[in-house]
């Protein structure tokens, strides 16, 4: 193990431009849990609450479940190790950009700076019909589902549910970013939702080092990945940065 860290390292400190991927994994040690695998939110929300038909068909529902799960503990998350290392090696140019599937814009509040945020972020709910924004902390959430002031339409939360388009600059800067990486790091997602999924396949495929960070197998774990550290983000992470910085 220590001999992959060690080589994960060198090629780390050696490439010209590395960009991190990361799923919910990367936030389960600030307490987030995972959509998937032991204790995920999928095996206790049904994830129709997520998409958009329910949504729309059933928002009392839908808006019951999506408070429990992503705001009631709204803001309440704070960075773990690994967040912080990564947001420490874009200081220190050892990383350009970070893309993540994740909400919980735990990657800014880590310090990093270049995000792209491919299913958007928790932080604002949106008008669908007047598109007017709202700060979540201005909402008054105790009264199911929300209404925008403007024109009394439903409140939705301003990320990607299932069956929407995904925010078309983050889409683009994401393949952007996986084309012309030299290294890609991995961490913490079972990489099983599109078009998402497909993005470190695209730095394969413009030959990037893939190095994968999570304590069980992904898909891309057998296929695309160069190297596979088995463990949690926020142990593996300490132990790079006491190699490369
Ligand atoms: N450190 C690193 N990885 C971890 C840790 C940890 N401490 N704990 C769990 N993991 C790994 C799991 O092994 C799993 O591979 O994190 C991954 C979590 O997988 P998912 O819950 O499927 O998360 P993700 O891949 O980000 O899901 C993608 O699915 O529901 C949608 O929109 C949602 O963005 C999400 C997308």
């Amino acid at each position: 193990m220590i001999q992959k860290i060690k080589k994960a390292a060198r090629i780390i400190r050696e490439s010209s431009y590395t960009v991190a991927f990361t799923g919910a994994g990367v936030s389960v040690e600030s307490g987030i849990p995972p959509f998937r695998g032991e204790n995920g939110l999928w095996s206790k929300y049904d994830p129709k609450v997520l998409d958009l038909d329910y949504f729309y068909s059933h928002p009392i529902d839908s808006w019951e479940k999506i408070k429990e799960i992503f705001y009631d503990f709204f803001g309440k998350a704070e960075p773990n190790d690994a967040h912080k290392v990564l947001a420490g090696m874009e200081e220190k140019g050892l990383l350009k950009s970070i893309i993540t599937q994740n909400i919980d814009h735990l990657h800014q509040k880590a310090g990093s700076k270049i995000v792209w945020e491919f299913h958007g972020n928790s932080q604002q709910l949106i008008c669908p019909n007047c598109q007017t924004q709202f700060p979540v902390p201005e909402v008054d959430l105790t009264i199911l589902p929300p209404h925008c002031p403007n024109d009394h339409t439903i409140l939705k939360p301003d990320f990607v549910f299932f069956g929407e388009g995904i925010p078309e600059k983050a889409f683009e800067m994401s393949f952007k970013e996986a084309s012309r990486c030299e290294v890609m790091l991995l961490i913490g997602t079972t990489g099983e939702v599109v078009p998402a999924s497909m993005v470190p396949y695209e730095a394969k495929k413009g030959g990037a080092t893939i190095i994968e960070i999570n304590p069980e197998i992904s898909v891309y774990t057998k296929t695309i990945t160069d190297i596979f550290i088995p463990g949690k983000a926020g142990e593996i992470m300490n132990q790079l940065a006491g190699l490369i910085f």
